[in-house]
Parts: C-alpha cells; structure tokens; sequence
C-alpha cells in the first residue's frame, strides 16, 4: 500500500475564518441568520470569495450564486469537489454549512500550497442554499449543480414579504433566466465535512464518523379549516376551533414517530392561524410537519400514519382537513469507494471513524444524483445545531479538515 501523506493546514487560519464568517449574518441577540442573497448573504459569499483568490484558485460565481474555487490539473478530467452550504436557518450556528466552506477552502488552499498543481482538478464550493429559510424550497444550490431546479421555481417561491426567488436573485446581480447554467456534469467526487448535528459522536467520546445513509424526508402542508366564532359569545361545546383541532393532531404526529421508534423523528415546525385575533376563535390552521426515517418504507409508513390519524381528529372535531405534500426526498446511500477513502485518511490520524446514519439532510444527497459523494462528521458537543451555540472542540475541526485534506490528497494527487 502506498504511503499516505498527513496534510498539514493552517489551523490558526481555519478557526480564525470560522470565527470571521460567524460575523456575516450575526443576530444581536445572538445566533446567526443569513439567509439567501441578502446582505449578510452576499458578504459571506465575497468573503469566501477572497479566501479563494488568496490561495491562488480561479474564484467564480455560478449561475445561482455557488461560489467555486478551481485549481487545474496537470491530467484534467473530472473535477473533485468540496464544500457545504453558506446559508444558515435563522438564529443557526457558526458550524452548520459554514465548516465544511472554510475547511474545504484550507484544504485546497493548503494541498495547493505544500504539493503544487494537482494531477486532477480540484475545486472547492460554498453552496448558496441549503437551508430552506427564506424562500419554500431548499437545496437550491446543490439543485443547481444537480441540474434538479424545476422549471420556473425561481417564480413560483416566494420569501414571508412576497419576494420571488427570481426577484431576489435579480437583486444580487444574478439572472433566473440562466440557472440551469449552474449544472455541472465534470464532477467525478464530492467530499462534504459537516458537523454531525446530533449526539451520537459526543457520547461515545469519538472523534470522526462516516455518513452511510442519509435519511430521506417528507415535508407536509397541513391545513385545518372549522369556524372562525366570537371569543367571547361562543360556548366552548359549540365551537369548531381549527387551532384546538392542529393542536391535536401535532401531539398525535410526535405521538406517531415516537411509537415507531428511532430513527423516526416528525417535526411540526411552523403553525399560524386565521383571522389571528385576540378575541376570534381560529377558523383556520395552517402547519408544516418535516418527517424523517432512514428507512423508505417505513418513511411512508409514517407520512400514512400521520395523514390518517389528522383524518380521525379532522373528523371527531367537525374540521376539514387537507394535506400537501410539499417535498418529498428518499433516503440516499453515499458512495462506498469515496468513504473508503475517507475511512483511510482518518486511520492516518488514528481514529477510527464510526459508520453513521445523517437523520439531517445535506448537499450530498442531492449531489449523489450527479457526482460519487462522501461524508464525514465531526461531533458536535451536546448534539445541538440549528442554534445559536452549536459548537464542536477546535482541536475536532482540526483534525476533520486535516482528514479532508489528506482524503483530497489521496484523490487528486494520485498517479
Ligand atoms: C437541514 O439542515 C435539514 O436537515 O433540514
Ligand atoms: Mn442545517
Ligand atoms: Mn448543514
């Protein structure tokens, strides 16, 4: 077997940028929020940018506001890729997305600086989207890469103000006319450093995994319509309260995938009723449900199950009931070959990294449609993410970027 080369990195540089992007879209009340082409958006993006510029790379924007860094090759070919996503959900953390930007750009920056010109071409990539924070859709960068952005969906979404998708890319000089620009067909592998987001890493005091599966998801649009009633003239046993009604069916939903059993997890995550006063009995509910299993079958099983028992409620409390779906993603298995890889680069520091399951979504799933993926975790301390003090020991984001590296190393570096 032939010798593998543990890649130095800048560490002091990697936390230092990690520390410099949690200031783009800082919230004063802490957390961060920096959603697509917004202000806090565009100065991420340019930050990176330069990063990218520094190091030497060929810096672009693509057509949906990706931002790629590109070394050539002395062989050419398909590309090898890295990177995450730079948006963040609102009031997320400094790591979501934004670790695996800046470890990819130092792993590049430092394989380009201690070995030269690559034998494949390298690139490294901040995602514009993944988060689905602002507008109702996600993963439209790597969609866009993927070449899985339907047709007019740059119209169609809209932001909470009414902002179109198309309106707000034309507001960072982007055009929607050109997004199936984005699609790249060159890319041979990706390789995704993320945070794991959950607990299992930190528990079992173990510093590396590898991503096996990602775990599919449903996202529902459930409306509740009764009767909107006076506060105060209507007797409580002749009201149809829509909110009483979604209120129900949100216990039964968490009541659903805890019977189940983990990995099956289901998330009411936004409600809002109509007409919203103070003294008007609700006369409608409106509420997203995101359901999540590892497994297909018993994904679906759990989205019938959820749908059947809103049915019983909607039926006992006199409500109309519908139920839309509003995006539905399988699980993804990820590329062994491309985990192999990663697996040897971790023993190279020692580590043995675990066989994990993502109950979170990525950009490599959706990626895998176009690209061989990979994925490696680092722990996350106390298994929080999408919060404001989400958080992972430095000397673990070390050695994840430097795992990265040497991965890269082995795959673009080779004969
Ligand atoms: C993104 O982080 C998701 O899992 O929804
Ligand atoms: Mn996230
Ligand atoms: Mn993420």
């Amino acid at each position: 077997m032939k010798t593998r080369e543990l890649v130095e990195i800048d560490e002091r540089r990697l936390l230092r940028r990690l520390d410099e992007l949690a200031q783009r879209g800082a919230m004063p009340g802490g957390g961060i929020y920096r959603a697509l082409y917004t202000p806090a958006w565009t100065s991420a993006t340019e930050l990176v940018q330069g990063w990218m510029k520094d190091a030497g790379l060929l810096a672009r924007r693509d057509a949906v506001g990706n931002v790629w860094g590109r070394m050539e090759a002395s062989r050419g070919g398909r590309v090898i890729a890295t990177g995450s996503h730079i948006d963040t959900v609102r009031g997320g953390g400094a790591l979501d997305g934004a670790l695996g930007v800046v470890a990819g750009v130092e792993a590049v920056a430092s394989l380009v600086q201690n070995y030269g010109r690559p034998t494949r071409i390298l690139e490294c990539v901040a995602i514009c989207e993944e988060e689905g924070s602002r507008f109702d859709t996600n993963f439209w960068g790597a969609r866009g890469i993927a070449d899985r952005i339907e047709p007019n969906e740059a119209t169609r979404s809209r932001d909470a103000d009414g902002v179109t998708l198309a309106d707000a890319m034309r507001g960072v000089g982007l055009d929607p006319e050109k997004v199936s620009q984005a699609a790249r067909r060159d890319i041979d592998i990706f390789v995704e450093l993320h945070i794991e987001q959950g607990p299992i890493l930190d528990e079992a005091e173990e510093r590396l995994g590898i991503v096996k599966v990602i775990a599919g998801t449903a996202h529902l649009e459930v409306v509740v319509r009764g009767e909107a009633d006076h506060a105060g003239a209507t007797a409580m046993d002749r009201r149809r309260d829509a909110l009483l009604g979604a209120s129900e069916m949100t216990l039964a939903i968490a009541k659903a995938a805890t019977d189940m059993g983990a990995p099956a997890v289901a998330t009411v995550g936004t409600i809002s009723v109509e007409p919203a006063q103070v003294n008007v009995v609700p006369g409608l509910a409106r509420f997203t449900v995101d359901v999540r299993h590892s497994d297909d079958r018993l994904r679906r099983e759990l989205v019938a199950e959820i749908e059947r028992a809103c049915k019983v409620i909607a039926l006992e409390r006199e409500l109309r009931l519908s139920v839309h779906t509003l995006r539905d993603r399988p699980p993804v298995a990820l590329n062994e070959r491309v985990s192999d890889v990663l697996r040897r680069a971790a023993r190279c520091f020692g580590a043995e990294p675990r066989d994990m399951t993502s109950g979170a979504g990525h950009d490599s799933q959706i990626l895998a449609t176009a690209a061989s993926v990979g994925m490696l975790f680092v722990p996350s301390i106390g298994g929080r993410s999408h919060r404001g003090d989400e958080a992972t020991a430095a000397e673990d984001v070390v050695l994840g970027t430097r795992v990265l590296a040497t991965a890269l190393h082995e795959l673009a570096y080779g004969t």
